[in-house]
Parts: C-alpha cells; sequence; structure tokens
C-alpha cells in the first residue's frame, strides 16, 4: 500500500440505548475494535450488510463524530484532539447518500460553493469566487447556469454533483463516500460513479467508498474492507479478495451479489438465520452463529486479523 494517509486505530463506537421499561442503559457495539489504513491516492471499499457499523465508522474517520475510543491519525495528526483543526478539517470531506439532506434547501448552488471556498480562502473577491464556483461546476460536468439554482431544481444526480463540488472546493485529501449512489436513479448511478472516480485520479484523493454494490466495488476500488457486526472480517486488495477470497462472511456476500462476474460467484456458502443483536455480539468470531463452517472453537476465541497473502488479512482461521 502507498503511504498510509490516514490511520484508523482500534476504533470503538458504543452507542447508549434505555433499556426496557427497567431503565438502565445497555450500549450497541456498533464498532468494535476496528483499525483501518488507507493509502493515499486510493479508493478502499467499505463492505458489509446493513447495520455492520460502516457508516458510523466513515463518520468517525471524517471526523464527524467522536470514537468512544481509539484515535484516528491523518498524517500523524489525531483528528478527534482539541477540535479538528482548520487545516485538517478541510483536507478531509465527506459525501453523503442523500443530497437532499446535505445541501442547504434555502441557498443558491452559488452559496452552497460559495460557503466552501470562503472557507478554504476567506477575503477571496466576489468575481474570483464565481469563477471558481463555475470551475467546480464545469469539474462535475454541470453548465454555469446551475449557480443561480437552488437544490429543489436541480435532479438527484446533478445535487450530487454539487455536493461533490463542494467537497472538492475545500482541495481535499481524504474523501469518505458514504453509499454516494444509493438514493440515486439506477440509470444514474455508473456516470456518478464514474465521476468521482475520475475527480479521485485528477486529484490524487484518498477515499473511503461505502457500498452495497460489489460490481462498483470490483470497478473503482483499490482495496476492500469487510465488516460485519462492528468488526472487520477481511482486508485486501480487492482482486485478491474478490479471486483468493479469505473469510466465509465475504464468500456469502459475493455468493449473492448480482451483476458480479461468475468467477466471483463460486462460493456456495449462504449464511444461516439472521444477524445477531450488536448489544449482545456473539463471542468468539462474530460470525459463528451464521456461518456455515462453524467449529466449535469458533464460539470462543476471539479470532483476530492473520495475514494471508500481500497485505491481505482474515479473521478466519479456518476456511484457507
Ligand atoms: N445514533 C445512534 N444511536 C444508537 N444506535 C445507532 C446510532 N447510529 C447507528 N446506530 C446503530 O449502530 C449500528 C451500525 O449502524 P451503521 O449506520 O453504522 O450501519 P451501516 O453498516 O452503515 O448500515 P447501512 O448499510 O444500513 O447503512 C446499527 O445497529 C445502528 O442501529
Ligand atoms: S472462525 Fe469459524 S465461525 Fe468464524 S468464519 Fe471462520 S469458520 Fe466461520
Ligand atoms: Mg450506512
Amino acid at each position: 500500500m502507498p503511504e498510509p494517509l490516514i490511520k484508523a486505530e482500534n476504533i470503538k463506537k458504543y452507542f447508549p440505548v434505555k433499556k426496557g421499561l427497567i431503565g438502565g442503559t445497555e450500549y450497541v457495539r456498533a464498532v468494535d475494535d476496528v483499525s483501518l489504513e488507507i493509502g493515499e491516492e486510493t479508493i478502499t471499499a467499505l463492505v458489509g450488510e446493513s447495520g455492520s457499523g460502516k457508516t458510523t465508522l466513515g463518520r468517525i474517520m471524517a471526523g464527524i463524530w467522536m470514537p468512544t475510543s481509539g484515535r484516528v491519525l491523518y498524517r500523524g495528526i489525531d483528528i478527534h484532539r482539541d477540535g479538528m483543526k482548520r487545516e485538517v478539517r478541510h483536507r478531509i470531506q465527506m459525501i453523503f447518500q442523500n443530497p437532499d439532506s446535505s445541501l442547504n434547501p434555502r441557498m443558491k448552488i452559488l452559496d452552497i460553493l460559495g460557503e466552501a471556498i470562503t472557507e478554504a480562502e476567506p477575503g477571496i473577491k466576489k468575481d474570483e469566487l464565481i469563477e471558481r464556483a463555475t470551475k467546480l461546476l464545469e469539474e462535475v460536468n454541470l453548465h454555469p447556469d446551475h449557480l443561480y439554482k437552488y437544490p429543489h431544481e436541480l435532479s438527484g444526480g446533478e445535487k450530487q454533483r454539487v455536493a461533490i463540488a463542494r467537497a472538492i472546493a475545500l482541495e481535499p485529501e481524504f474523501i469518505v463516500a458514504d453509499e454516494p449512489v444509493s438514493a440515486l436513479d439506477i440509470s444514474i448511478r455508473a456516470q456518478i460513479i464514474n465521476l468521482l472516480a475520475r475527480i479521485q485520479r485528477e486529484h490524487g484523493i484518498a477515499i473511503l467508498y461505502i457500498a452495497h454494490d460489489l460490481r462498483t466495488v470490483w470497478n473503482i476500488s483499490d482495496y476492500v474492507a469487510v465488516m460485519y457486526l462492528g468488526k472487520i472480517m477481511e482486508y485486501g486488495p480487492t482482486e485478491e479478495v474478490f479471486k483468493n477470497t479469505g473469510h466465509p462472511y465475504t464468500a456469502t456476500l459475493l455468493s449473492t451479489a448480482p451483476l458480479l462476474p461468475e468467477e466471483f460467484r463460486k462460493h456456495s456458502l449462504k449464511p444461516i438465520g439472521e444477524p445477531p443483536s450488536l448489544i449482545n455480539p456473539p463471542k468468539g468470531c462474530r460470525f459463528h452463529t451464521r456461518c456455515p463452517l462453524a467449529r466449535e472453537e469458533c464460539r470462543e476465541v476471539d479470532m483476530k486479523l492473520i495475514e494471508i497473502g500481500r497485505e491481505h488479512y482474515t479473521a478466519c482461521p479456518f476456511w484457507r
């Protein structure tokens, strides 16, 4: 992997929830001791079933949420200590699933982009600002007329293009893109993904790309991290993970993924039943209650990630 740009170290995020009528507090262990490194100018996909903790980890790595414990280092700087420094705040951006909730409906696109531009360059003159905003729209293939429109006058895809333009206005080095196309019409998803991939290449940005669609993950990501119930089950270069899959959970995801080339769907593993609660997650291997290959020791032994190939790690010591 190229030099790590961002390192998450032993991140835990436990959300307190009220315990029924009796009272007291329990904790949802949304992220439970996760470490992840993201190299400069690489795309790392974060995949896993709904509720596995992807958004929570993404928001923590973007500096939006505090972890319960652990730390995130950006070029060695702890992004959660003493508030996020301006310089670091600009270098880390997030693109959300739904542009409707991330773009202020009462602001014109010029003002939305202008806010980011002046954040990066306070005191910039009005005409320069308009020029910068126009360039940003060009980068995301939008006509300059859009500067004077409100978000509701734009289509979903156009709004997400504006969200991407706003993110790059601050010249970030790292973007967390949380399912950036899943709220959009299927017909335009590929365009937006291709746009994101082009921007990533041209600007040399590292992206944590949170996704469900494994076909896109295969197309654009350099690395994949597979999450299940708050833990990473497998991590590695995308090609390695897809071709030499190292964890039964990954195999279940691949075998049920639509639109993937047949060679990656060779596994016929299906997970058993439903995911257990994150309040009392299973001891031992997190996946053991649903793993078709589980053995006795899987119930007791806490499975650590082990290296099975170059940069390729799995939390299952048995499958391969
Ligand atoms: N603010 C919160 N308070 C309590 N629990 C929360 C909170 N935010 C998330 N959770 C819980 O944490 C777990 C992980 O949620 P998260 O949104 O990170 O999952 P996800 O992998 O992004 O899922 P999806 O694919 O559906 O987006 C879930 O059980 C969720 O209900
Ligand atoms: S450690 Fe055991 S339960 Fe977990 S994935 Fe491997 S075989 Fe399945
Ligand atoms: Mg999510």
